[in-house]
């Protein structure tokens, strides 16, 4: 099967894509290598990369021909980000879900929308979110999740495509960009360098191994129900002043590194999954225990620093702003 991974090039889309390869599925990516989309992160694959915006319905439709399903990663990911401004957020959900339905109405496309557990809000006082639940997102990132989420049902419901959503619990492993919580500490704990802990640290992230992560939209993908929401959690709630002990740990750093910082407005203190859906109806389930990943992960960042070395020193960051000057997105005819 022809496979368009939009966002590809970014942690989890890059890790999809190399997935589908390994079963023999052809792969075309579509990414507009924003600040943290790295062909880095495709080379010496069989991956096609084209440079473009999802928003855009030119590039959408010439890159998407000829594929027979689109798995939508696109979208701008860091909660502190979006604090500081959530423009690119909104419109790359908004629009960018709706340009890529807009095709999947002219085709015989499956679709699937990678979406996130933020969306259902804070679970503080217990319990996990359920596919029935409420969206209640407490922060411009996860609003803009649940809006690119609302346009799925409708489009099944009015034009009868076939798509699912699936929402995925805090994921982690190689090639994450180093400003979530993990690759930024493991980098700075490897330099020598502070680990900020927001507020009191004892916020709770349900952990997914970014491998159990794509099996699950995998799983979704070939064998989900059309109109249906999947959970897709690690079940393995940790508390961020347990995940940074453990780095430091592993990484054999100065625990005086540790240190406690203003917390995040708005700060969601637990996200919990119940995922049982996705394992009765798709047979899928984490396999990878959180102190495995997290020590393979680690040890992967070790052995990595041409990889995110260029990315904390900026060299990275002057290339994406070069590109932008540029002018050369979309170098689709
Ligand atoms: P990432 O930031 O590493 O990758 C996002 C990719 O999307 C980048 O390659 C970027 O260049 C690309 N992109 C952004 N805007 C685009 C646009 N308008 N057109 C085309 N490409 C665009 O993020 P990630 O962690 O790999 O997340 C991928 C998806 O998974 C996102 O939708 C995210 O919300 C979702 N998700 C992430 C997690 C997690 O913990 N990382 C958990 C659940 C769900
Ligand atoms: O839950 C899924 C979501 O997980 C995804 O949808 C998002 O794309 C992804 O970024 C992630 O969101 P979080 O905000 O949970 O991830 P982040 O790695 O930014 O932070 C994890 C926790 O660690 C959170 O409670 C904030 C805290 N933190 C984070 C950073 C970057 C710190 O204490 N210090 C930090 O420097």
């Amino acid at each position: 099967m022809r496979v368009l991974v939009t966002g590809g090039a970014g942690f989890i889309g890059s890790h999809f894509a190399k997935r589908l390869l390994r079963s023999g599925d052809d792969v075309v990516v579509l990414d507009k290598l924003t600040y943290s989309g790295n062909p880095a992160n495709l080379e010496g694959t069989e991956v096609e990369l084209v440079v473009g915006d999802i928003c855009d319905p030119r590039a959408v439709e010439r890159t998407a021909k000829g594929c027979e399903a689109i798995v939508n990663f696109a979208a701008e990911t860091h909660v502190d980000r979006s604090i500081l401004g959530a423009t690119d957020f909104g419109r790359t959900e908004f629009v960018g879900t709706q340009t890529l339905l807009e095709l999947v109405r002219k085709t015989e496309a499956r679709y699937v929308q990678v979406s996130t557990d933020e969306v259902y809000g804070d679970l503080e006082t217990g319990g996990s979110s359920r596919e029935s639940d409420p969206l209640c997102p407490s922060s411009p990132y996860s609003v803009a999740k649940a809006a690119g989420d609302l346009h799925i049902p409708a489009y099944v419901r009015t034009f009868g495509i076939q798509a699912c959503i699936t929402r995925g619990s805090n994921t982690y492993g190689p090639n994450q960009y180093p400003e979530k919580l993990i690759p930024l500490f493991a980098t700075n704990a490897l330099d020598g360098k502070p680990l900020p802990l927001y507020g009191d640290g004892k916020q709770i992230r349900d952990w997914l191994y970014v491998e159990d992560h794509c099996a699950g939209i995998e799983a979704v993908l070939r064998r989900g129900r059309s109109g249906e929401i999947y959970n897709i959690g690690g079940g393995q709630e940790v508390e961020n002043i347990e995940v940074a002990e453990r780095i430091i740990e592993l990484t054999g750093a100065d625990p005086l590194l540790l240190q406690h910082v203003d917390d995040r407005p708005g700060h969601d203190r637990r996200y919990s999954l119940s995922c049982e859906k996705a394992t009765r109806e798709l047979g899928w389930e984490p396999v990878v225990p959180f102190t495995e990943g997290l020590a393979q992960t680690v040890a992967w960042y070790d052995e990595s620093r041409p990889w995110w070395e260029p990315i904390k020193s900026g060299e990275h960051y002057q290339a994406y702003y070069e590109r932008q000057y540029a002018d050369r997105l979309g170098n689709v005819e």
